[in-house]
């Protein structure tokens, strides 16, 4: 269990608010499965402190935060709440069945929030005091942050932070909510504030940078330096508008520059690509190519003098190991002939822990993948367990069949078993993916609306597989679906068709970012 009091001066707590901050980025949306998924990896990983969601935003939001409390191992877990005491109160409701909960709770104190809020200064200060001191008698361990505090006068936030000290906060977290500060300007903020606040030194600083201006893991770094123990962050950055600090970056730049950073983190970096890879398929946000650690390219080297360097001194233009990040070598992983034991093995090497029933039906697509495709790589079995279709589907794609010509329209002919009756229909579009997902409607009439239609390939050459993701949207609630296939077409209907599923099996979420935006950035 995290001792946060007593730890040494060189380690820097991880709090990963991916659950929370991330997943309020709009679209980003998980299912309860798979935020329990990606907070047991979370914990796993050695993340200190899980900010698990927003209790009080909806009842799924709630059940999330309980139920990651309930099952977690080593991690703190942390509910989020406004300055009121229906917040904390439901906060903590949450996240007392933690092993260790903490309630995280806020107030925007800038001129712009102050103005919002129509709280003057004295008045801002009693509501922190109050709500704070609320916070204290439910639980030991209490966050506080003046959100948008890098743009908060400094004689005013030395006043508020010192207040949420008295009133018994353990941890005070210093946000940039908008990702308006410099690396410099971040460190003397910290700084400031552990010279001048009285009671300072008893509690932890925590750094929270959003990456407006591309700048949150210097920010974040530059804080540490200053004296912050404590950085909040987000697997592959995920999070409002630009995002938050990628933890990734933050723990690995500590890591391979330990001679100017030197600090630790509790972090087990091995486990980190899996994650990323997770976290990108349960909320649709592709990783960009060439992001910093996780990013496809990352540690592909195409130019002649790159490859020439790296083959005679892997050092000259790698400062990390590809398997310090749990990334294994870009072999050819399966073939055709390799059995259900070898998949097991090989996936475990990828990070699935695959149950009986789960490694029963990865076979079956891993070996249709097989006989399509020559080379199944990492990439094309960690592309299969993207396909989000669940076991008993109210849609099913039977049979499909696109023409496509110089000439428009496109067709398509497609069988779908609907509730276990077959049906088929032949429809046009504009585009053979248009005309597969008119197909889809005309037998399945709705009202959702396509939000993201996003594909990606996995591997090279024309045979590569396509992972589509798809999300749509109807009455304030998002429906996510994924798949992946050799036939982009395919893997397209086939996703449109799992986020329908989720939508008929009532598995949305409410699409709450503007509450929460308002409330926290
Ligand atoms: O960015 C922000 O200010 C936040 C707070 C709730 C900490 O996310
Ligand atoms: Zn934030």
């Amino acid at each position: 269990m995290t001792d946060i009091t007593n730890a040494p001066q060189d380690r820097v707590q991880i709090f990963d608010t991916t659950l929370r901050d991330g997943e309020q980025s709009p679209g980003a949306t998980m299912s309860h499965d798979e935020k329990m998924e990606i907070a047991g990896l979370l914990d796993e990983m050695g993340v200190d402190i899980i900010e698990a969601g927003f209790p009080i935003a909806s009842e799924g939001d709630f059940a999330a935060v309980s139920d990651i409390a309930k099952n977690a191992k080593n991690s703190v877990i942390c509910g989020l709440a406004r300055a009121n005491f229906a917040d904390i109160d439901r906060a903590w409701e949450a996240v007392k069945h933690a092993p260790q909960g903490r309630i995280h709770t806020f107030i925007g104190t800038s001129p712009l929030h102050r103005d919002i809020t129509a709280l003057d200064q004295d008045g801002m200060v009693e509501k922190i005091a109050a709500t704070v001191s609320h916070a204290r008698n439910l639980c030991g361990d209490v966050q506080w942050s003046p959100m948008d505090a890098t743009r908060t006068e400094h004689d005013y936030l030395c006043r508020v932070v010192e207040t949420a000290i008295k009133c018994g906060a353990t941890t005070i977290n210093i946000p940039d909510t908008v990702g308006y500060t410099a690396p410099r300007e971040s460190a003397d903020l910290i700084r400031m504030l552990l010279e001048r606040v009285p009671g300072a030194e008893k509690i932890v600083f925590a750094t929270h940078c959003h990456n407006d201006l591309g700048m949150a893991t210097a920010n974040a770094l530059a804080a540490v330096e200053a004296g912050a123990r404590q950085i909040e962050c987000t697997i592959n950055g995920l999070g409002e508008r630009a995002g938050n600090t990628a933890l990734e970056e933050v723990v690995m730049a500590m890591r391979v520059r330990n001679d100017i950073m030197p600090y630790r983190t509790g972090i087990d970096t091995t486990k980190i690509m899996h994650l990323s890879r997770r976290v990108s398929q349960v909320s649709g946000f592709a990783v960009q190519y060439n992001k910093a650690v996780v990013g496809k390219n990352a540690f592909l080297h195409e130019s002649g003098i790159h490859q020439d360097g790296v083959l005679k001194n892997v050092q000259t233009f790698e400062i990390m190991r590809p398997e310090d990040i749990g990334l294994t070598a870009k072999n050819i992983a399966m073939g055709k002939h390799s059995g259900r034991a070898a998949l097991r093995a090989k996936m475990a090497e990828l990070g699935y822990d695959l149950g009986d029933n789960q490694l029963k039906d990865v076979f079956v697509r891993f070996k249709a993948l097989a006989d399509r495709k020559k080379e199944v790589y990492d990439d094309d079995l960690v592309a299969l367990m993207a396909d989000s279709s669940a076991g008993d589907e109210h849609l099913k794609v039977q049979k499909l069949r696109v023409v496509c010509g110089t000439e428009g329209p496109q067709e398509a002919e497609l069988t779908m078993s609907v509730g276990g009756e077959d049906k088929y229909v032949d429809a046009t579009g504009d585009g053979p993916v248009d005309a597969c997902f008119n197909a889809v409607k005309m037998l399945y009439p709705h009202s959702a609306k396509l939000d993201l239609y996003q594909v990606s390939a996995v591997t090279e050459g024309t045979d590569a597989q396509a992972t589509v993701s798809v999300r749509l949207s109807r009455d304030g609630t998002v429906y996510t679906g994924q798949s992946a296939d050799t036939d982009t077409v395919l893997a397209s209907v086939k996703a449109y068709v799992n986020a329908l599923n989720r939508m008929h099996a009532g598995q949305g979420r409410a699409n709450n970012s503007a509450l929460q935006t308002s409330a926290a950035g």
